[in-house]
């Protein structure tokens, strides 16, 4: 276990295998100019294994591979498989657009996936089009019925609430909750990614959210689900899945943070919003021992700040956007 300079845990490494998409959501990522990484800079999934397997010296146990959109990496079960082969990790988690799922789905149970989150922001076809500027629902409908048909539990879908786009939506996801066993997750529209979509009116705050889920439905206090996540979860009165609230905005959770992040060529980070890496790929490909990719790790957990500080402005002086870093 390993305490950061403020007591917390520091037990989540997220890992982004790819930084890129075959998605572009509007809040995301611009439509076109966009550079990637080059393929030389890319970790190998050996590298990214092992660099796991040294956070775990460290204290990590918990692993979320994100993106970009991590199914767009080849041979992802690949990655599973060795990371479920380190004896001290015991949750490995994905989040993906739901995309390429379902037709990898069994492979990835089979590899030892235990989680699952999908980010999925409107229930209608044309509207899902136009936010992400490519997709198409169905393939993400097929993909989340197909995490149930295998019970990959729990099944968490992320839900950006944009006012004015999808808020007229957030009963239809609560009723997604209500029929099945889902854990409905709505997040509050952050000023990250690309900023040419984000304005203070399209954001909606958890508390208004809330209240108008409780307009229809009547939520029954908090309730832990498997997960590292801020969310707040409650269940629905009579329903099968649970609703839960993500206030990075109204309600910061610093406090609680336990994670740290890598992103696809290997830097680590230990906040989001922080402007400092740490640069593991270098240091590997220079030859550095496990030992010293393990004090690389150190310094970074001691590094890592009270709280974010996003009202200074996203951007300013940040190299990377957010699809960079997996979220
Ligand atoms: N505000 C809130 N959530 C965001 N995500 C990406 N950009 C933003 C933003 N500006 C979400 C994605 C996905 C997760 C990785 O982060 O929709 O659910
Ligand atoms: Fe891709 Fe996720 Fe960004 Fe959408 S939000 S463009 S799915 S990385």
């Amino acid at each position: 276990m390993m305490l950061d300079g403020y007591g917390r845990n520091i037990n989540y490494l997220r890992v982004s295998v790819t930084d890129r998409c075959n998605l572009r959501c509007r809040y995301c990522m611009p439509e076109e100019g966009i550079s990637h990484l080059g393929h030389s800079s890319i970790l190998s999934l050996e590298d990214i294994a092992r660099l796991i397997k040294i956070s775990t010296d460290v204290g990590v146990n918990k692993i979320r591979l994100t993106g970009g959109e991590p199914l767009v990496r080849k041979n992802l079960s690949q990655l599973i498989d060795y990371i479920a082969a380190i004896p001290r990790i015991d949750d490995i988690a994905i989040t993906t657009n739901g995309i390429l799922f379902a037709d990898m789905a069994t492979e990835f149970k089979k590899a030892g996936l235990q989680r699952i989150n999908f980010s999925l922001d409107s229930l209608v076809d044309e509207k899902f089009k136009y936010i992400t500027r490519r997709g198409d629902l169905q393939q993400v409908r097929k993909a989340i019925f197909k995490a149930l048909e295998l019970e990959m539990h729990p099944i968490k879908i992320n839900v950006v609430v944009i006012n004015g786009f999808n808020d007229n939506e957030i009963l239809d996801f609560v009723e997604l909750a209500y029929n099945y066993p889902f854990h409905i997750r709505f997040i509050e529209f952050m000023p990250i990614g690309d900023l040419f979509y984000w304005k203070k009116e399209r954001m909606l705050s958890c508390d208004v959210i809330k209240s108008r889920v409780e307009q229809k439905y009547e939520l029954i206090t908090a309730r832990t689900i498997k997960g590292n996540g801020p969310a707040k979860y409650y269940s629905i009165n009579g329903g099968q899945g649970t609703v839960g609230f993500i206030s990075p905005m109204s309600n910061h959770f610093c406090g609680e943070c336990n994670r740290i992040r890598m992103t696809a060529d290997g830097r680590l980070r230990a906040c989001l919003y922080e402007k400092t890496e740490t640069d593991l790929g270098a240091a590997l490909y220079s030859g550095a021992s496990d030992e010293e990719l393990r004090q690389l790790f150190i310094n970074v957990i001691n590094r890592k700040p009270a709280r974010h500080h996003m009202d200074d402005g996203w951007g300013v002086g940040n190299q990377r956007k957010m699809y960079q870093i997996g979220g």
